[in-house]
């Protein structure tokens, strides 16, 4: 009995093929890192050998998660202000948002450790990329001989959608640098169309050159560009009808929005601190890539004193600490922000609004005061307005009476309550988890492949 129990098992675990994949998740935000790690570490928990391109390393990563650190990419935040660019225009928007990729992208490509593994004999079953302005990545799947799989942190948008064939109408899909919805006015669609037209233009003829000549300067093989950009099998989103709106998909578009929560215990100092709110906490974040001391000293001084006058506790991800900060005010260097809005004493959330944020506190379903700054910040919080689970209060506004109006109206308009517990329940009412989809869709096409190659070898044989 024992022996056909074993022999079961092992016909069993036959079955499961591990496949070895690259991930190459270049950009230096370390939002955009949490969800590569949360995607990646579960491809190794399944099994798989699993190869990391990223300027970041997970801290518990078991021996079949490897990664390859490129950390000059970091650097960038030295050029690239991001507080500078709330207060530019759209056509500056753009073009920056290309120029970093192309410092990204040839940055990483560049580095030592790239280009060793690109001349070593590694093979690979899967490339997955995180779409990001960094398209002469793609050569990665063609030096691999390996099908692609894209990742796009942000959703569908103008700058990725072209790749897996889906269509960008200006009419009613709105640019990510702006903060219009689907539902525009006459004036809004006539600057989202110019937007739409340059950042076409802008790409094709300023960017991709540059994209070309890297792919051409850093792969060991001659590729053509132009056949390659468009040549992926899959793209994930990491949006959901909650985070996005209506738009076109098409079938190689899964959206996988919401997949990276996972509910943590929280420290002991956090915990304690939340279960005594009675009044409720307010968590104020404005994530990781801004830093909250870039702010004025001006500014900060209203924002403290808008928090002195509340009974509710305040929690902030900040930098440094203050001498004489009022007693309701907990400064944090690192926040487990996710779990922190978990927690039922939680009230508001105060953000920057990038898309990992609105996610989570509509998973959790907390209202917002959005403070959004750049990239599709202003998107997102101008979609969460809409659907009137935040308050948008533009950087520029940002002020003690702007603030303090903004949190009352948040916190004591029971509407905003209604409309985030409603979308909480949208989001958690999912046929599979976000997650396990993922694992589905990555799964199948490399089991695809790998049937295909099975069945050439046996032509190969007869
Ligand atoms: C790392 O792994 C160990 C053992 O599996 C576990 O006890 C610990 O909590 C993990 N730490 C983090 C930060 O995940
Ligand atoms: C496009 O992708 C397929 C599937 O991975 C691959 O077989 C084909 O060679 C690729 N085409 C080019 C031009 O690289
Ligand atoms: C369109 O909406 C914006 C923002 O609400 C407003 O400033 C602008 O005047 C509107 N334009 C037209 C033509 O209605
Ligand atoms: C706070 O909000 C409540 C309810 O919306 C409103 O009645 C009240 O006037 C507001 N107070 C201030 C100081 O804005
Ligand atoms: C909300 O309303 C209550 C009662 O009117 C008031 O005490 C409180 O200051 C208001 N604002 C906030 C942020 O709770």
């Amino acid at each position: 009995m024992k022996l056909v129990l074993f022999i079961v098992i092992n016909l069993l675990f036959l079955h499961i093929k591990c496949a070895k994949i690259l991930g190459v998740f270049p950009a230096p935000g370390y939002s955009q890192f949490i969800l590569a790690e949360v995607l990646m570490k579960e491809l190794a928990n399944r099994g798989h050998q699993v190869t990391v391109i990223s300027p970041y390393s997970p801290k518990n990563a078991t021996e079949n998660y490897r990664t390859i650190e490129v950390t000059d990419v970091l650097s960038s935040g030295d050029q690239f202000d991001l507080f500078e660019l709330e207060r530019k225009n759209l056509f500056t928007n753009i073009m920056t948002t290309y120029k970093f990729g192309n410092f990204m992208t040839e940055v990483t490509l560049s580095s030592k450790k790239v280009q060793d593994l690109l001349h070593s004999h590694e093979t690979f079953d899967l490339v997955i990329i995180e779409q990001f302005f960094n398209d002469a990545m793609k050569g990665f799947a063609i030096h691999f001989n390996a099908p692609l799989v894209l990742f796009s942190s942000m959703g569908i948008t103008e700058w990725n959608n072209y790749v897996m064939g889906s269509p960008f109408i200006p009419a009613i899909n709105a640019i990510s640098y702006t903060s219009y919805t689907n539902f525009m006015n006459f004036s809004q669609r006539f600057r989202n169309l110019y937007g739409t037209v340059f950042n076409y233009f802008y790409r094709n003829l300023f960017a991709y050159p540059l994209q070309k000549e890297y792919l051409q300067k850093y792969f060991p093989t001659f590729m053509d560009f132009d056949q390659i950009v468009c040549n992926a099998s899959l793209m994930l989103l990491n949006s959901h009808i909650t985070t996005s709106e209506n738009s076109l998909l098409p079938y190689n578009m899964i959206e996988i929005g919401g997949f990276h929560i996972v509910q943590n215990p929280l420290s002991k100092e956090v915990q304690e601190y939340l279960d005594s709110a009675h009044d409720g906490a307010i968590l104020f974040s404005l994530g990781s890539n801004l830093k909250s001391s870039d702010l004025s000293e001006e500014t900060l001084n209203g924002i403290f004193k808008v928090f002195s006058k509340l009974k509710q506790k305040i929690l902030w991800k900040f930098e440094r600490d203050f001498p004489n900060k009022p007693e309701n005010i907990f400064i944090f260097k690192w926040l487990k922000q996710s779990d922190i809005l978990a927690h039922p004493n939680t009230q508001l959330f105060i953000t920057h609004g990038g898309l990992l944020s609105t996610t989570e506190a509509i998973f959790y379903g907390i209202p917002m005061v959005g403070i959004p700054i750049f990239a599709d910040q202003k998107m997102n919080m101008a979609r969460a307005s809409r659907s009137g689970i935040a308050k948008m209060l533009p950087f520029q506004e940002l002020s003690e009476e702007t603030l303090s109006a903004a949190i009352n109206e948040t916190i004591n308009d029971t509407r905003y309550q209604e409309n985030v517990r409603r979308m909480s329940n949208i989001m958690r009412d999912r046929v599979v988890r976000p997650l396990d989809l993922a694992m589905y869709w990555i799964e199948y096409k490399q089991i695809l492949e790998e049937l295909r190659s099975e069945f050439f070898n046996i032509l190969m044989q007869i």
